[in-house]
């Protein structure tokens, strides 16, 4: 496996593999855990995996949450090497600042709702990293977890706005034993808090089960709200949204998903469920 942090090397390493590879992108912030293994080992063993770990500060919307993302390169390698990556492309703050900051973005219109009303300027971050991403590496696949449903959306647009031979490939989202999605994050709420992320997902199945056996969706939201709310979780949106368009919907008869950003510990985490 090579690690790389120069942009010059790694443009010549894509160079040199480029024409007889296909090439598999799986873009990190580091701290891989079990979700991004499902993502590495998604992409084809016959394909150049390149695994790129970078916390992009970006998309922090809040400088504590930047400085104490968890940061963990030496077991991150360990791990890719264990994993048949080929290429860990891991730049230092340095080489991308210059080249993201003159990168003009177009956010559309589904990037306003959800985590773009909450976190000023996280999609915009996240535009230009994967739009760079994107043209130093050329992937032919790329590869993204459903949790982050709403940054997978954008990722698809910028992929089939500027970059229509690029195949994004969705991965369903890993969860514990206990329903937990597996995120970054997870790893700075304390054990005794646990329980009250379990609640999460277990809110949402409640809610799908309830909206298929025909419950009105208001009466839905406000009482997992009063739920949630009891077992001190605080919720920073709970939503009924359209999977293509992420416009809030009121019934479940187009393709939908419920969406849910909340603090424990003061930690923010997110989950869907689709219906
Ligand atoms: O999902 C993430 O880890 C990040 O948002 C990504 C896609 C690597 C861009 O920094």
């Amino acid at each position: 496996m090579k690690v790389i942090s120069s942009l010059d090397d790694a443009k010549s390493f894509i160079n040199d593999h480029k024409s007889d590879e296909t090439i598999s992108l799986i873009p990190t912030m580091g701290n891989i855990h079990s979700g991004h293994l499902k993502l590495i080992n998604s992409a084809s063993s016959s394909s150049l995996k390149i695994v790129s770990i970078y916390v992009n500060e970006l998309q922090f919307d809040d400088r504590n949450d930047y400085i104490s993302y968890p940061r963990t390169l030496a077991d991150d390698l360990s791990i890719c090497e264990d994993n048949n990556v080929d290429l860990v492309f891991a730049p230092d703050n340095s080489v991308i600042c210059k080249q993201l900051d003159s990168d003009k973005n177009d956010l559309p219109k589904f990037t306003s709702y959800m985590c773009g009303a909450n976190r000023p300027g996280h999609f915009s971050g996240v535009f230009r990293i994967v739009k760079f991403l994107f043209k130093i590496i050329e992937p032919n696949y790329a590869y993204f977890g459903k949790k982050d449903f709403q940054q997978l959306l954008l990722v698809k647009y910028i992929a089939s706005t500027y970059f229509p031979k690029l195949k994004i490939i969705d991965v369903d989202t890993v969860r514990d034993s206990n329903n937990i999605a597996l995120s970054s994050r997870l790893s700075k709420v304390s054990r005794e808090s646990l329980h009250q992320v379990k609640l999460i997902f277990q809110t949402l199945m409640i809610m799908k089960k309830k909206l298929l056996s025909g419950l009105e969706y208001n009466d839905v939201k406000e009482s997992s709200l009063l739920d949630l709310e009891d077992n001190n979780i605080s919720v920073e949106y709970l939503d009924l949204r359209s999977l293509e368009t992420l416009k809030e919907q009121v019934n479940i008869n187009h393709p939908c998903g419920i969406f849910i950003a909340c603090y424990i510990d003061n930690i923010r985490l997110i989950d869907n469920i689709e219906i």
